[in-house]
Order: C-alpha cells, then structure tokens, then sequence
C-alpha cells in the first residue's frame, strides 16, 4: 500500500537525485518527480540521465517504473500528492530593483500559484530550493489566497548536498534540517517530513527548528563554507610572496579541531551554482534591514574571490614576459570541481573568458564538462578550441593551466606533456595538485598556488 504520495516540482541537480534516493530508500511512497523542461524529463526516463553524478544512475534504476516517475504533468503530480517539494532554480536575479544580488523568485512564485489553482485536498508544501529568510511567509500568503477551504502547510527543508557527492550525501547526510511553523498544524506537518528521513537517516541527525531558522541555515552554511575558501585563498596570496606554502599552513591550522580540516584547499577560486547567488542573495537582505556591516562582511568572501581569479590570470601573463597574444594555452578542466559536468561559474569561464580578451589561443579539455564547456563560451568563435584528450590539448602549447582537480590529472605523464610543448614550459597550478618538485626538474616553469613561482631563468 502506498503511504505517502510525493511529487517534487522540479528535476535538476537537487530534485532528481533527492527523490531518487527518497524513492530507493521507501519502497512504500510514490514519488512523482515533475519539470517543465519535457528535455529533462525525456532524459531521466533513459540511462542517460540529464546530469552526471556518480551512483546517481544505479539509484534511478533501482526506484524507476516502480515507486519512481518523471513526468511533465505538473498539475497531475501536484493534485495527486500529500507533499509536493519544491526544488525549482532560484537564481540571482537580473532585472530591475535588486538585480545582480536579490534571488530572482518568480519560477518559486509561479509553481506556488500552480498548487493553489489546482489543489482540491490538503497539502503539505516543502521548500527544497535555497531561498531568502522570510519566504515561507510569501508561499503561505499565495497559498491561502483563495479560500476554497483547502489548507497548506509550508516547511522549509533546504538541501546540502554538494555536487559530484550527491548519492553519497542524500544517502549519508551529516544532517537533515526541516523547519516549520510552531503551531499544532505546523508541528504535525514537520512531523510527516521527519517521518521520510527517518526511513534511512539516524534520528539524531534529523534537527528540528522554526522555519525561519531553516530558511536561514542554508544561506548561513554556504556563505561560510565559502568564507573558509576565501580565508585560506587570500592567505594563499601572502604564502606566494613570502615563501611559506599554503598546502603546509593549512595542514598546520586545520590540525586545530577548532579549525578542522576540511575545505581548506587553496584555489583559483570557487565556483557553483549556489556559493556566488546565495552570497549575493545574503548581502542583499542584510542591506534591506538596514545591516550595512554585515553586508560588507560577507560581500568581502566574494571580493576575495573575484581577485583570486584575476591574480591568477595576472600571474599568467606576467609569467609568459607580459604577452600571451597567440600562445595556445591548455586549461585543464572547466567543471567547477571535479566528478561532475557541471561548469556553471566555474573559475574556468573567467579565466578562459581573461585570457582570450588577452587574445592567447585556448584549448579546453576536460573529461566531462566539454559540452557545457562550448556553450559558456559561445560567442568567442576565434582562438578557442575544445579537445578531449589533454595529451592533445597540451601538445604545442606554451602553457598548461590546472583549472579542475580531476584525479586524471594527478597521475598525467608530465614529462610527454613536456616534450610535446613550446619551451619555456609553464604550468600554473590553480588547484595545488602536481608534484612541484617533479615538474621543475623535467624542465618546466612551475607556478603553484600558494607557495612561490619556481623558474629556470
Ligand atoms: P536546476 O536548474 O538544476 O533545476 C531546477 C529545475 O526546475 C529545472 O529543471 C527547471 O526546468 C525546473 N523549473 C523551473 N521552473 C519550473 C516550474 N514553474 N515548474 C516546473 N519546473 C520548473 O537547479 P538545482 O541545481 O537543482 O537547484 C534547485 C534549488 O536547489 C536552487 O534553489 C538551489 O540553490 C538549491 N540547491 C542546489 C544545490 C546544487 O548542488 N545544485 C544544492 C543545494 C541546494
Ligand atoms: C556547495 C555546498 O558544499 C553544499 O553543501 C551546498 O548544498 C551546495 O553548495 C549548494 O547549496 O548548492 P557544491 O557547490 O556542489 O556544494 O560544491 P563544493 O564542494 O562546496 O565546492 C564549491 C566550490 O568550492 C568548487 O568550485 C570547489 O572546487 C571549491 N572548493 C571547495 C575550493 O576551492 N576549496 C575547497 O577546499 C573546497
């Protein structure tokens, strides 16, 4: 018998994996995953599904045909369910008041008003996507707009998965936030969100709050997840110009439990769908209460950010004797981080964008992230080329720069890659991965992140 009946408004990155594993981990729910983009939903009906993520295909089978649909029947799926998730893209907006920081709301308001126009029984509608403090209030004011005497409950439930780890995070999360209003009706409904986790996730890990504070979290853990990247970024900066190597001071501070190890990799910058608009989207609400201070904190991670990028190009065209103009220079990956296709701002867009504005002649190769790669850079038809092999792409190259950390790219035969190039050879390193030592002595010009440039002449 089916217990609960589930729709998810909204296929992409987190709404086909969540109910994916949702549907694998509770055979007794129907889960109906719905997207406008009939594309998308084509794609998820085949094994070759519309985004990569590793284990993501092996869960869709097991759940797919039997407690598992995609379908483009939005009203269907709605008017059918219990709970209807929400996981629609809520990007930075780009028009009018706010733009360039609010988050643009209107496929968000669109799909609530779709569930008021077709809803004839009660439902509990769930807030998956990141969204601004305060939006459950918005969703519930739309939502009982009407009063056909159909009641909502509104819980915000935001995702943390990160892409690439995705199975592995939805499957074995450090936690699960729901928040809900703290009414009786409110209470109840939390409690039915719970009672799905609860299927596969230790119940100490299922936290509980007010909506508010849930709404919240999620902008919160980014901008400081970010902001971690950002700190050992710019202390990446100072190691360049003062012989101490970020790899080691990293290691010497993540040591601190208070510290803690992880994300302290120093980079060309991070990239993302969510880091850059749910920091823009936090500085902007901050600036609407009036908390100027707080605003410029956090507009700061992003600053950092942004001449992280730049610094590296810079580094770039100081290295090769100021002119780049008709170097072909190989970027070794454009997915905004390894095991996934995903190129969406990717520091590689910028850098690749810098360096033919320089009028240097790119090559980008990447094991995954090809296809997305040529559609960021539509439009820049001249000195650009897209190559799968980065033996190949490297070959006659004066420079080769790590713009992803792929595995493949740590074990490469660099001294082929070597022979193969212009001299003098330049490897930038944007994501710390080579053996400097070994590079330098097969005769390249080695310029690490965060630690100082080691030349031949
Ligand atoms: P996405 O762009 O991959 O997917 C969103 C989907 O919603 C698209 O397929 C789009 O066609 C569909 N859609 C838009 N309007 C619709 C409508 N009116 N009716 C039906 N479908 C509609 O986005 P995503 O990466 O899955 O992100 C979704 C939300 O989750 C965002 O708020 C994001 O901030 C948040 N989030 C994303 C990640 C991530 O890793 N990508 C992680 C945590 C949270
Ligand atoms: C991030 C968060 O990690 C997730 O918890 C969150 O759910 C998600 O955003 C979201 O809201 O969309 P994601 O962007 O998929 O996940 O990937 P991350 O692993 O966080 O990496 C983001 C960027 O930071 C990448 O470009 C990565 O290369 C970079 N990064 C990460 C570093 O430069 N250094 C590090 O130490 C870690």
């Amino acid at each position: 018998m089916t217990e609960k009946r589930i729709a998810c408004i909204g296929a992409g990155y987190v709404g086909g994996p969540t109910m994916a594993v949702i549907a694998m981990k509770c055979p007794q729910y129907k889960v109906t995953v719905a997207d406008i983009s009939e594309a998308r939903i084509a794609a998820w009906q085949t094994d070759d599904l519309p985004i990569y993520e590793p284990g993501l295909l092996e869960v869709v089978q097991a759940g797919r045909g039997r407690n598992l649909f995609f379908s483009t029947d939005i009203p269907g799926a709605i008017r059918e369910a219990d709970i209807v998730f929400v996981s629609v893209n809520t990007p930075t907006k780009t028009f009018g008041d706010g733009a360039g920081k609010a988050a643009d709301l209107q496929y968000w308001e669109r799909v609530a008003r779709e569930i008021l126009r077709v809803s004839t029984s009660p439902k509990i509608v769930v807030e998956k996507s990141t969204l601004p403090v305060k939006t459950a209030h918005i969703m519930e004011t739309i939502l009982n707009a009407n009063n056909n005497g159909v009641k909502f409950e509104v819980i915000s439930n935001p995702e943390f998965l990160a892409e690439g780890t995705a199975i592995q995070d939805l499957l074995d999360p450090d936690r699960v936030l729901i928040g809900s209003r703290e009414t009786p009706s409110g209470l109840k409904a939390r409690q039915e969100i719970v009672d799905i986790y609860a299927n596969w996730v230790p119940r100490e890990r299922i936290l509980t709050s007010n909506v508010w504070s849930a709404e919240l979290s999620k902008l919160a853990a980014n901008a400081f997840l970010a902001q971690r990247i950002s700190s050992i970024n710019s202390i990446s900066a100072l190691c360049e110009r003062t012989e101490a190597n970020v790899k080691e001071v990293a290691r010497a501070i993540g040591m601190d439990a208070r510290i803690g190890p992880r994300f302290l990799n120093a980079s060309v910058g991070f990239g993302g769908s969510c880091f850059k608009k749910d920091i823009l989207n936090l500085v902007y609400i901050c600036e609407s209460y009036g908390l100027q201070e707080v605003a410029r904190y956090w507009q700061a991670v992003l600053d950092i950010n942004e001449y992280q990028e730049k610094r590296f190009v810079r580094a770039m065209i100081r290295g090769m004797f100021n002119t780049i103009v008709g170097k072909r220079i190989a970027l070794f990956g454009f997915a905004f981080k390894a095991d996934t296709s995903d190129t969406r701002e990717s520091p590689a867009i910028y850098v690749a964008r810098d360096l033919l504005e320089e009028q240097a002649h790119v090559v980008v190769t990447d094991p995954k992230a090809l296809e997305n790669a040529r559609k960021d850079l539509a439009g820049y038809a001249e000195n650009l080329e897209f190559v799968e092999d980065p033996y190949e792409a490297a070959r006659g190259a004066h420079a080769v720069a790590i713009m992803t950390e792929w595995d493949v790219y740590r074990s490469l035969d660099w001294e082929r890659i070597y022979r193969s190039m212009e001299k003098p050879a330049f490897l930038f390193d944007g994501r710390d991965i080579v053996d400097y030592k070994h590079v330098y002595d097969l005769g390249f010009n080695v310029y690490p992140l965060g630690s100082p440039a080691m030349k031949h002449f």
